[in-house]
């Protein structure tokens, strides 16, 4: 018998909060209607607050009605809702894990897989985790224990390296499954499939032909009621350290020798550690508007909600195109975009006005919410001479596929189960990023600290806008300037008599 003959034992961790009722319980609801759990035999809750089962179950499967991407069945939520069961408990109580673990044990009756989600607060993950190990709930004998841990997964260096050990204390590194959602997404997980699975686009991937690589993660949300949160951690914290560097490894990698999870992550691990640290000139911050009279923000908080920055990959690929990068909350246009701009032709023998108006080939990956991609050319205006014109070819998923995307979550709690950690950050990969981020964070702190007027070195910005017009200062300066690849420039029509050549 293998380990895969058993059955499974999902137990979240903090299970009456809002991931498990808008994220995880759908995914999971989704899995299973899609006939994918069939070794998951239980779901067990556990949480601090005194519910029924019945209780947890309602609760849960009205998060399944709101947030589902599939629809809702009563049958199949019958069926589904009968693996779901409620334990109530403390997060730092050992005494309460060994309760757990004899209800498990009575559960299972026998050996069984158990994987252990801790979607609780981040500062009861290393107590989790060691009560965990204490309770004996930890050690893989016929069956495998494995942990998935959410993010913020470290609020910088030192914590994320504390974290390490205290996990690592108890659990293997190939037992652990760090959460990054974005690499969950189907669009960023078709960035190898893009790369990789076609042979046009590798040849010209490198500092030969791109002029340049921008990621864009803007959302229109503001901070809503998370300000208690967010005024600690900030743009950079929340979506740089992770999301985005995620993507720009995807981006960036080399081929992978395989298809296996160390072998990718590997890939996209280098391309971190190449990372030139980032120069403080490079950086733009900004808050938006308002943002101070959030509840759970302090007064006078000088947390970026919005930033920019150029930053180099010091390798034989990429050594001297510059990498721009930006986010905010608050923005004009809720989109995640990653443009590849090519340089320009070497000669052009075409009569252009402007030729500074000539629009390079740009290639862009839309991550979301127009999932797709788009490569953008220059094509003769008909019925002129020499007129130019900007036009797309294009890929859409919702008319090439033809289907609802399945939420991140469903992808990564089924890797999880499956014993697959590609979609995975691993532990080395956490502590090179936050060491590029802690230097920035660090310089920030230095410039408010030696300001009489902390507040000064924040930018400001209106909510609806595209941020502070030094982020687009950052690019102007190298003659550049942030591309959208979806509704640009789309329509430009280059024309001209006389000759100009770049
Ligand atoms: C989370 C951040 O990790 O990602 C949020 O904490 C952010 O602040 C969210 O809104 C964005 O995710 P998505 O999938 O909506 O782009």
């Amino acid at each position: 018998m293998t380990e895969n003959d058993y059955s499974t034992t999902i137990v979240i961790f903090g299970a009456s909060g809002d991931l498990t009722w808008r994220k995880l319980i759908p995914a999971l609801y989704n899995n299973y209607k899609k006939g994918r759990l069939a070794q998951c035999a239980r779901i067990i809750g556990y949480a601090r607050r005194p519910y029924t089962d019945a209780d947890f179950r309602a609760r849960l499967r009205e998060g399944v009605q709101t947030f589902s991407r599939e629809s809702f069945d009563e049958a199949v939520w019958q069926a589904f809702a009968g693996m779901i069961g409620y334990l109530r408990g403390d997060l730092d109580q050992p005494q309460d894990y060994l309760r757990l673990a004899a209800s498990l044990q009575d559960m299972e009756q026998g050996p069984a897989n158990r994987l252990y989600y801790l979607a609780t607060a981040p500062e009861h993950y290393a107590v989790s985790v060691e009560c965990l190990g204490k309770a004996g709930m930890t050690t893989q004998e016929e069956c495998w224990r494995r942990i998935v841990i959410e993010k913020p997964f470290g609020v910088d260096l030192a914590s994320a390296q504390a974290l390490n050990r205290a996990v690592h204390a108890f659990f293997e590194e190939s037992q652990v499954y760090r959460i990054d959602h974005y690499l969950g997404k189907e669009t960023a997980q078709n960035i190898i499939f893009f790369r990789f699975a076609n042979t046009i686009f590798e040849p010209i991937w490198n500092r030969r032909y791109v002029d340049n690589v921008q990621i864009t993660v803007a959302e229109t949300v503001d901070v809503g009621h998370r300000g208690g949160y967010y005024d600690k951690a900030g743009v950079v914290r929340d979506m740089f350290q992770n999301h985005i560097f995620q993507l720009l490894a995807l981006v960036a990698m080399e081929a992978p020798s395989s298809f296996n999870a160390d072998a990718v992550r590997n890939e996209r691990t280098k391309v971190l550690e190449s990372i030139r640290p980032i120069q403080l000139t490079d950086t733009v911050r900004a808050q938006y508007e308002g943002y101070c009279d959030l509840e759970g923000v302090a007064q006078g908080s000088i947390t970026p909600t919005f930033a920019a920055m150029k930053l180099y990959i010091d390798n034989w690929r990429w050594k001297g195109v510059p990498f721009y990068l930006r986010s905010g909350k608050a923005m004009t246009q809720k989109t995640s975009e990653i443009i590849i701009e090519f340089q320009q032709p070497p000669h052009l023998m075409f009569n252009l006005t402007d030729v500074k108006q000539f629009t390079p080939n740009i290639l862009s990956l839309c991550i979301q919410p127009d999932e797709g991609i788009h490569l953008r050319f220059e094509a003769k205006l008909p019925d002129s001479s020499q007129e130019m014109r900007s036009v797309d070819m294009d890929f859409h998923y919702r008319t090439s596929f033809n289907g609802i995307l399945p939420d991140a979550y469903e992808r990564l709690l089924l890797d999880a189960l499956q014993g697959d950690a590609s979609l995975f950050t691993r532990s080395d990969a956490i502590e090179v990023s936050w060491r590029l981020i802690d230097a920035v964070l660090q310089g920030w702190e230095q410039e408010a600290a030696q300001n009489s007027d902390a507040l000064a070195t924040l930018l400001t910005y209106t909510q609806g806008s595209w941020g502070p017009e030094e982020a687009d200062a950052l690019l102007a300066r190298d003659g550049r300037r942030w591309r959208l690849g979806c509704q640009d420039e789309a329509s430009t029509i280059h024309t001209g008599e006389a000759a100009a050549h770049p």
